[in-house]
Parts: C-alpha cells; structure tokens; sequence
C-alpha cells in the first residue's frame, strides 16, 4: 500500500503549486501558496445559511391569492425560478465535472468543494420554494429545455463543459472558467436577481427576495474566485492569453450579454416594477464591461451609468440591520451524534 505514496519525495515548497499542471502533492493544504483561495473558503463559511430557515407564508399567501400578483408578475417569477432551478445544478456539475478536475492545489480545491455545497444549498432553495408554493414540479425543472431563451443560455455554456471531456488544452479550461464564472455566475444571474429583488422591494415574495439575497451573496464569491483564478492563470501562463484569445472571450462577452437581454425581453415582454427590457439591457451592458475590466479586457459597450444603483446595496448585506434577524435556526455545535 505504501508504494502509491512517495515516500522519498522532497517537502512540498509554495513554488512546487501551480494553478495548471500542479506537480506538488495535492494532499497538502499547507504551505498556502493561493491566500486569496483560502481567504474565499472562510468568508463562505462564515455565510452559512439554509433555504429552509426563510418563513415562506407570506410568499404562499400572496401567491394563492387572485390579485396578489400581475399575471406578468407572475410569468416572470415562474420564468426566473425555471432558469434558476436547473442552472444551479449546472454550475455544480461544471464544478465537479471540470474544475475540480482541472486545477490540484490543495487550497483552491478547498474552495471549489465550499462552492460546490453551497450550490447545492441554492438547488435545496430551488426545491424548497417549488414545495412550499405548490408549484408544478414538472414544469419548473423542465424550463431549462422548454422555455427558447433559457435553453439557449444553457446550451451555450454546455458547450464549454462537454469540450473539457475530450481535451487537456490550457485554452480551453480558460475557456470554460470564462463561461462559468464570468458569464453564467457573473452576468446571466444578474437580470434574474434585479428581478426578484424588485419584487422584495415592493414587499411582494420577501421569502424568496431573502433568498435570493443570501444567494446574491454566495455568488459575489464564486464570481470574485472565479475572477482571481483566471487572472492567476494569466500570470502563470502567460502565453495562453495571446491577443487572438482576448478577442475571443470578448466575442464570448458580447453573445452572452445578446443572450441575456433576449431572456430579459422573454421573462418581462412588457416591463415590470420599474424594470423594462431597454433599462434591463443598459444594465447588462454596465455589467458586461465591469466583467471586462476584472479581467483585464477594455469595456465593450462603454456604459458607464449602473441603472439599477441598489442592486449594489442588495449585495451589500452587511449594511442590512435585521439580516440575521429572521433566521430562526441555531446551528448544532456540539457533537450529539449516538453510536449506539
Ligand atoms: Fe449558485
Ligand atoms: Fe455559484
């Protein structure tokens, strides 16, 4: 059993880790080489939170009842929640099925395995608002392949999984971090939560707008992680970010930003809660260029005005005094588990 490990092997120094083709045992976390990686690891635990801590009875009162919500308020609330409910599980399974796969170190690893929880707990919210609404499960889980503009965003960042499964090219990895983490975590979530968190504004759904909230929160990590790990990448490798591949992922940018203003359009066809498909595509524009510049690419559309200021306030939520307030659950800390 021995021989698997090396027992001869020099102690791993933080210049044996790497964020591509790692060499260094994978086994150990420390010396920390990736402090950035490890930072992200405790600020998510310290986020901790479950879907089901969130009361619901107010979102199933106003959903049953007839006049509680507009039938496009409604449209659009089963659309966000359909797109939603399988993209999470995309996300995790790119996570598993590719990142994991593809970067070793030991502190990044720990990260991806935070995130790959808690888009579970976000696939867990999913389920739990499908419950407690009654919605048509059916329905719900099967957007992702029924509703046009949601299928196009999916299969658009498939692609970028699937070509991991047959290759071991550098570029394509990047590729793929580009189309998971910048595009799909960092812009397509984005329109679907101004969404929701417009409805919260006006009191309506607070359920899911706090859940929504918390996963606003999650996702302004794995998208910062995400950001930090492609320009580490860069600096390590150099050689993959060639002028031809900055002009790729800006043509990848400009089609995911088409692609969310069409679902934009089909979610909302006539404008709701002082959101209409024209702010919601200044909106991407603002966020495809702020996407741009995080990694190191000049803006595209040249939209310097964010129309939708308290978004960024939305995220903030350390600034919201009665956040914790509604949590009704204490996590078990003490160990109760009988072996008996
Ligand atoms: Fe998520
Ligand atoms: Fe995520």
């Amino acid at each position: 059993m021995t021989s698997v490990i090396d027992q001869g092997a020099a102690r791993v120094s933080v210049d044996d880790k790497a964020m591509l083709n790692a060499r260094a045992d994978v086994n150990q976390l420390l010396p920390l080489k990736y402090h950035w990686a490890w930072e992200k690891y405790l600020a998510g635990c310290s986020n901790h939170w479950m879907p089901t801590e969130v009361a619901m009875q107010a979102d199933l009162a106003l959903w049953k009842s007839p006049g509680g919500l507009t039938d496009d308020e409604r449209t659009m609330l089963k659309r966000n929640l359909g797109f939603f409910a399988t993209a999470e599980s995309l996300v995790a399974n790119n996570i598993v099925l590719a990142v994991y796969q593809r970067i070793t170190n030991p502190e990044c690893r720990q990260y991806l395995l935070r995130q790959a929880f808690e888009e579970a707990v976000h696939t867990h919210t999913f389920q739990y608002i499908c419950e407690s609404l009654g919605l048509v499960e059916g329905e719900l889980f099967n957007m992702y392949r029924e509703v046009p503009s949601i299928t196009a965003k999916d299969a658009w960042a498939l692609k970028y999984t699937r070509g991991l499964e047959t290759g071991e090219d550098d570029q394509d990895f990047l590729r793929d971090l580009v189309a998971f983490y910048v595009v799909f975590e960092g812009m397509w979530f984005y329109t679907g939560f101004a969404q929701i968190l417009s409805l919260g504004r006006r009191n309506k759904m607070v359920g899911i707008a706090e859940q929504y909230q918390y996963i606003l929160r999650d996702e302004s990590i794995h998208l910062n992680f995400g950001i930090d790990c492609i320009n580490q990448i860069k600096i390590e490798n150099p050689h993959l970010w060639s002028p031809e591949f900055q002009a790729e992922v800006r043509g990848m940018l400009t089609e995911a930003c088409a692609l969310e203003v069409a679902y934009a359009r089909d979610t909302m066809p006539r404008g709701m809660l002082g959101l209409s498909a024209e702010l919601c595509e200044q909106y991407m524009h603002f966020i495809t260029d702020r996407r741009a510049q995080q990694i190191g690419l000049v803006p595209i559309f040249g939209e310097t005005e964010n129309p939708f200021p308290w978004m960024s306030e939305a995220m903030d939520l350390k600034k919201e005094k009665n956040f914790f307030e509604t949590r009704v659950t204490e996590y078990q800390t003490g160990g109760s588990l009988d072996w008996d």
